[in-house]
């Protein structure tokens, strides 16, 4: 838990989005990607946007919803496995870098078995993590941290002082999947680009399961993930200046068995005309804007797709019920060969036995 006594410690942020305005700036760019979504046949958002201060909390919120099984699947596994984690990354003393940190827990969580010299998370919601990591830093005084403001979709950048070799890039969350399979691919391939043999990557991946269960965790009955999607219309009409109405949309999710992925969406319930500057969109009653793809991946499939980008699997320990994997890669060649643990006994599957 964080602790919330007053917060003195300062970081420093260094924040891609804001500090690298040149050729048509991040925040243009994100003007130009909303409008060329709302514009088109149909109409979608990107999910990166879901993360402000509000959406960033809505998020922890669903994490303690008993029908979202992925946080604590994995933060499961990553107690259980944590010294065999540990061992095989190799992290000791070097640096672990968190790809969409969020709170951050998930990494402090690992800290005491992977002993990184350096800490440094990576998100898109820079308020939200600069004050997260601000906390973890009063309670971990003894790790070097950095945050970093920016969108990992685009090609990631790391400020010259962060450690070079045994690097651990983390990304958990399952946020993998909200890549298509093709875009996951070169997202993988980039990092590989910033490891050498030294570093390894730990994923993150939700396993293909029930559609009952998934799609319970996407749709739940107090509405908190109606909330965190819905929550995109506020933050789409701050940024291009639109009237979106939050009560003429609701929440929809779904599993598509054929692209084995979640997709939420946001349906209008009437008909509507959304307006801003320079343009409108008409939607019809039921017509819906695309807000979220979550990928499930089998295990071989992941595999395959680490192979695809350059790396390969190295390791990786699931819970009792298989339901979500903690991967380690390195670049192919690096090392030693693949190794695909036991299942965890019981720890993440236990809390989660009712469905
Ligand atoms: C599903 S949450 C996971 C949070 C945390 N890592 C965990 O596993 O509980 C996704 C996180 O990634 C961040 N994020 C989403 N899209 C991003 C992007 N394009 N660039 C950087 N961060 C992003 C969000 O702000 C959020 O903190």
């Amino acid at each position: 838990m964080l602790r919330s006594t007053p917060v003195t410690t300062k970081l420093p942020v260094i924040d891609l989005e804001r500090a690298a305005p040149e050729v048509g700036s991040p925040a243009d760019a994100d003007r130009d990607a909303l409008l060329a979504g709302l514009r088109a046949p149909r109409a979608w958002i990107a999910p990166k946007f879901f993360y402000d201060a509000l959406g960033s909390t809505l998020f922890d919120a669903i994490t303690e919803l008993d029908e979202y099984y992925l946080t604590r699947t994995e933060r499961a596994i990553l107690r259980a496995r944590e010294r065999e984690i540990a061992a095989a990354s190799g992290c000791d003393g070097g640096t672990l870098i968190d790809l969409g940190a969020g709170n951050g827990e998930k990494a402090a969580s690992l800290f005491a078995a992977l002993r990184p010299r350096e800490y440094v998370a990576v998100d898109i919601s820079v308020d939200y993590m600069h004050h997260s990591l601000e906390v973890l830093q009063r309670r971990f005084p003894g790790i070097v941290m950095t945050d970093i403001g920016a969108d990992i979709a685009r090609p990631l950048v790391l400020p010259a002082h962060i450690g070079r070799t045994r690097r651990l890039f983390f990304y958990p969350g399952s946020s993998i999947g909200n890549f298509v399979p093709d875009q996951a691919q070169r997202f993988l391939a980039g990092l590989g680009a910033h490891v050498d043999d030294t570093g390894a990557l730990l994923i993150g991946v939700d396993l293909v399961k029930d559609a009952a269960t998934l799609q319970a965790a996407y749709d739940d009955p107090l509405g908190v993930t109606a909330a965190f999607n819905l929550n995109v219309l506020r933050r789409v009409n701050r940024i291009i200046g639109s009237d979106f109405v939050l009560a003429d949309w609701r929440h929809v999710a779904f599993f598509d068995a054929a692209h084995s992925r979640i997709e939420m969406h946001l349906e209008a319930r009437r008909a509507v005309c959304v307006r801003w500057a320079s343009g409108e969109r008409r939607f019809a009653a039921g017509e819906r804007i695309h807000t979220e793809n979550s990928y499930k991946y089998p295990l071989e499939a992941f595999a395959a797709l680490l192979g695809r980008a350059g790396l390969e699997q190295h390791a990786c320990w699931t819970d009792e019920r298989q339901w979500f994997a903690v991967v380690l890669a390195r670049r192919s060649g690096a090392r030693r060969r693949s190794d695909c643990g036991e299942p965890t006994p019981d720890d993440g599957g236990a809390a989660d036995q009712k469905r």
